[in-house]
């Protein structure tokens, strides 16, 4: 079974933990911007590739970047909340 994307037509299901460790993590920093650490590739919608000329970068998510994808720490100056941190322990 597939999910809907909200952004681009369907993603893959879930592995429940049966595929290799993951080449890359992502941290949601408490009313700041989305790390990336690790293998990825990072690309437009229609699939370009943007260079992010390093193993972790910090992806906006308040949506007021000058520099989006990337953060430029805008998320401080207009008091980004995000909401309440993810739970680990909750069911997806
Ligand atoms: S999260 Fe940092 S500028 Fe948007």
């Amino acid at each position: 079974m597939t999910a809907a994307c909200p952004w681009q037509g369907t993603v893959e299901p879930e592995d429940h933990g049966t595929a290799a460790p993951a080449a890359a993590t992502i941290t949601p920093y408490p009313d700041g911007p989305l790390v990336v650490r690790g293998d990825f590739a990072l690309t437009t919608p229609d699939g370009r590739q943007i260079d992010a000329r390093r193993r972790t970068v910090a992806l906006c998510r308040c949506g007021k970047s000058t520099m989006i994808p990337f953060c430029d720490a805008t998320h401080k100056a207009i008091g980004f909340r995000a909401g309440n941190p993810p739970d680990p322990a909750a069911p997806a």
